[in-house]
C-alpha cells in the first residue's frame, strides 16, 4: 500500500498574482524531483515547467549545511534570473530541511519544500514502529529531529541515512540498475521488529529519488509496508498557493504540457536517460552550466 499525504510544506499562503499561464520552476540535485514534477504537472497541466537538476553537486546529501545553503541561492540566483517562474518547488528533502528560509528571504518568489512526511507516517502507523528513509544530510537535520518530537512523540522512529540509495536511482533511470541484493542491503534497516513482535508497518520516502525505485522496494521488502511519498501532497500545496487550473486546461492531460529540463553538468545526459526524461514529459533538455567550485 501506498499512502500519499502532505508533508509538512510550510509557507504563508499569501495571495499569488498567477500568469493565466504559470512558469513553475522544479529544483532537484538530481533527477528524485521528476517525482514531484509529475505530481504537479497533473494537478496543473496547463502550466508552463522548468525541471532543474543540479547535478553538477549531486549528492547533496554528502554536503555541509553551510555548503548546501551557498550552492542552492548560488543556483536559485541563476536560474529566478533566467526563468522568472511564477513559483519554485524546491523538490529535495536535504535541501528543503536547510535552505528554505534563507531562499524566502532574498527572494520574492514563493517557495514550496518537500520536508519528510513524518506526520502523515505517526498518523498511519498501527505497530508504532516507522522508518524514516533519507539521505544521511536529512536523518542529521535538527529540522528532522523537530518533526519528530513534534508528531511523532508515541512512535519509535528508525532513522536510516542511506548512502547511496539516491545514486541507485539515478543510475535505474540512466538505464544501468543496480542488482537487487545491492538495493535490499540499503533498506534493509528500515525493517525492525522489537522484543513485543511488533515490526515496521510504515515508511517515510523522505528523499524525493526513493519513489523512483518504489516497485523495486515493494518487491524487496522483507514484509509488506505502507510507503509514503509526498509528492502529492506538495502538488496540492502547489494548487492552493497558484489556484486550480482554468477549465479549459482539463482537456490538457499531464503528457501534453509543456517542460523544458535543464542541468547544471550534463554529464547524466545518456540517452537512456534522455528517454526517461521524455517520458516525465521532458523532451528538451538544456545544460545551464553552474560548475561547484571547489569548497
Ligand atoms: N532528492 C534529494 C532529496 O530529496 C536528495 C538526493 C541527494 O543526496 O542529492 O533529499
Amino acid at each position: 500500500m501506498r499512502i500519499d499525504l502532505m508533508a509538512g510544506a510550510s509557507l504563508s499562503a499569501a495571495a499569488l498574482r498567477c500568469a493565466a499561464e504559470p512558469t513553475i520552476l522544479v529544483f532537484d540535485s538530481g533527477l528524485g524531483g521528476l517525482t514531484v514534477l509529475d505530481a504537479v504537472r497533473r494537478a496543473r497541466p496547463d502550466a508552463r515547467y522548468v525541471y532543474v537538476g543540479d547535478d553538477a553537486a549531486f549528492p547533496y546529501g554528502r554536503l555541509t549545511e553551510a555548503a548546501l545553503v551557498a550552492r542552492v541561492l548560488t543556483v536559485m540566483d541563476r536560474l529566478v534570473a533566467t526563468h522568472r517562474p511564477d513559483l519554485v518547488v524546491i523538490a529535495c528533502n536535504t535541501a528543503s530541511t536547510v535552505v528554505l528560509p534563507a531562499l524566502r528571504q532574498r527572494f520574492t518568489t514563493p517557495f514550496v519544500g518537500v520536508v519528510p512526511p513524518i506526520k502523515p507516517a505517526a498518523a498511519a502507523t498501527r505497530s508504532r514502529l516507522v522508518s524514516l528513509l533519507a539521505t544521511p544530510g536529512t536523518v542529521a537535520r535538527s529540522y528532522t529531529r523537530d518533526l519528530i518530537a513534534t508528531y511523532a512523540g508515541a512512535c519509535t522512529v528508525t532513522l536510516v541515512g542511506a548512502r547511496n540509495l539516491a545514486g541507485y536511482a539515478e543510475a535505474e533511470l540512466a538505464g544501468a540498475p543496480v542488482d537487487d541484493a545491492t538495493l535490499a542491503a540499503e533498506i534493509a534497516p528500515c525493517f525492525v521488529t522489537d522484543a513485543d513482535g511488533r515490526r515496521t508497518d510504515v515508511v517515510c520516502l523522505a528523499c524525493t529519488h526513493y519513489p523512483l525505485l518504489l516497485p523495486r522496494l515493494e518487491a524487496l521488502a522483507p514484509w509488506p509496508v505502507t510507503w509514503i511519498d509526498p509528492a502529492p501532497a506538495i502538488a496540492r500545496r502547489v494548487v492552493q498557493l497558484i489556484g486550480a487550473a482554468p477549465r479549459e486546461a482539463e482537456r490538457h492531460d499531464a503528457a501534453h504540457g509543456t517542460a523544458h529540463g535543464a542541468f547544471t553538468a550534463g554529464t547524466c545526459l545518456t540517452e537512456p536517460l534522455r528517454t526517461a526524461l521524455a517520458a516525465h514529459g521532458i523532451g528538451e533538455v538544456a545544460v545551464e552550466a553552474i560548475p561547484l567550485p571547489l569548497q
